[in-house]
């Protein structure tokens, strides 16, 4: 019998999680709370209205609707525990649990943890104290990177180039406003890279890993202005390199993995209860291939998903069935498997933002989508967009994405420029005033 899957969420994750999951055979429709524009717009998901912070009312919407699995999008909920109150309910849902999302919700834990089970990382210092941490940073040699303790939607790490900048990182991130504690961090360079695992209802040790990414973080072409949720990603350059290479990178990811999986059920073995959902592992490959973690995730990414979701289904693979782990599936890692049968093609994510994004930015202007063509290998993505009389109106500051997929690296991002330019902006709901200096998008991706 088919049934029905819940997504939460309202992001361009949530958009492509839908998307995917809704061309599985076994599904019949999936439901995303709240939604956007874009999963409104399909025809096999349904957006609801429901608040996500009210978990009585979505565990009600699941028992009466045929709901068989919920995907929990967004770590907030994930840090707020609305696995444990599902479990409670005997309801199946996909995420870790609060006490296992700690690896996300406090930088403090994840470094300590990093310590205590000998992961690789950054060297760090903990603070509690503004002048402490002003002392400290005196006299460090920088670039040095200072990071808020809690979650902070991508905003609360700084890399500073200079004593001063680090000065006002500490004003803005060390106060009671913001953060109670920051950790001030050794700046690593290198090629960065995005290991996403599906952790999934088989336990330990039968986690799949997705292939690797890689994400453009700040705001401005290379690498230069404020950190950001994501600006596009594209499928990692370091899978095209030497086999041998890439194996022994996928074994070095592989030890961080499982240090990582054993540790955080070691240290919740009271709980009972092991890691399961989305475990994204940030990276840092130097240039001798020498890989550090630079930060967990209890989640998929964004824009990593979206540019995911489209190469899965270029290359057929079901992505509910490696949530399930149907057992008549054999894949580990998709980095292996790509290489071994040759399965590999390109994928481009660009995001189309508002002016000002990270910062202030304007909503509730109008976007016309209809000069792009989607296809099995164009597609887009929604993100800080709702429908308003048929028409696509902003919320947010990341608006959308254009995917392309293709053979080759070239192709795709070609293909992605072109696409996103055909997009027009309008500042009035008549949609006559056209004004794309509203928005921007990144033009170095992929390149
Ligand atoms: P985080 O939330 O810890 O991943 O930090 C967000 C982004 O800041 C990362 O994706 C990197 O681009 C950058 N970053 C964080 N930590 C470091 C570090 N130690 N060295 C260099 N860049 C970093
Ligand atoms: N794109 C980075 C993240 O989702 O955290």
């Amino acid at each position: 019998m088919k049934q029905n899957i819940l997504v939460i969420g309202q992001g361009g994750r949530e958009h492509a999680i839908a998307w995917k999951i809704s061309k599985s055979p076994k599904v019949q429709k999936v439901f995303v709370c709240p939604g956007n524009a874009g999963t409104a717009l399909e025809k096999d998901i349904e957006n609801i209205d429901i608040n996500i912070s009210d978990i009585n009312s979505l565990i009600n919407f699941v028992k009466t609707n045929n709901v068989i699995l919920t995907i929990v999008g967004p770590e907030v909920p994930l840090v707020e525990g609305i696995v444990n109150k599902f479990f409670e309910h005997n309801l199946k849902i996909f995420g870790p649990t609060k006490e296992h999302s700690l690896l996300e919700g406090s930088k403090v834990f994840s470094k300590e943890f990093m310590i205590n089970y000998d992961i690789p990382t950054a060297e760090y210092q903990m603070f509690s104290n503004q002048d402490q941490a002003k002392a400290y940073v005196a006299n460090k040699k920088h670039p040095i990177v200072i990071k808020a303790d809690g979650l902070a939607a991508g905003k609360g790490v700084i890399v500073s180039s200079s004593v001063e900048e680090s000065i006002s990182a500490i004003d803005k991130l060390l106060n009671p406003d913001y953060s109670e504690f920051i950790v001030i961090e050794e700046f690593l360079s290198g090629q960065e890279l995005s290991a996403i695992y599906i952790c999934n209802y088989k336990g330990c040790s039968f986690e799949i890993g997705l292939p690797w990414t890689k994400d453009y973080k700040s705001r401005d072409e290379y690498n230069s202005g404020p950190n950001t949720g994501g600006m596009g990603a594209v499928s990692h350059p370091l899978s095209y390199e030497h086999k041998n290479e890439v194996y022994k990178l996928y074994l070095d990811i592989e030890k961080i993995l499982v240090k990582t999986i054993n540790g955080i059920n070691d240290y919740n073995k009271k709980t009972n209860v092991k890691y399961l959902g989305f475990l994204y592992i940030g990276l840092m490959v130097d240039s001798t291939n020498k890989v550090k973690v630079l930060e967990y995730n209890c989640r998929m990414g964004d824009p990593e998903t979206q540019n995911l979701m489209l190469s899965l289904e270029n290359q057929n693979f079901d992505f509910l069935e490696m949530i399930f782990n149907d057992p008549t599936i054999k894949i580990q890692d998709l980095n292996i498997e790509n290489f071994n049968h040759n399965n590999r093609g390109y994928c481009c994510t660009i995001v189309l933002a508002a002016k000002g994004y990270p910062e202030e930015y304007k909503k509730g202007f109008y976007i016309d989508t209809n000069n792009v063509e989607e296809s099995k290998t164009v597609k887009l993505f929604h993100a800080g967009t709702v429908l308003d009389d048929n028409r696509i109106c902003t919320t947010g500051g990341r608006i959308l994405t254009i995917n392309v997929y293709a053979e080759n690296q070239k192709e795709a991002v070609n293909l992605a420029y072109k696409n996103i330019k055909k997009i027009k902006i309008f500042e009035d709901k008549d949609m006559k005033i056209e004004n794309n200096n509203l928005v921007f998008f990144r033009e170095d991706i992929g390149n």
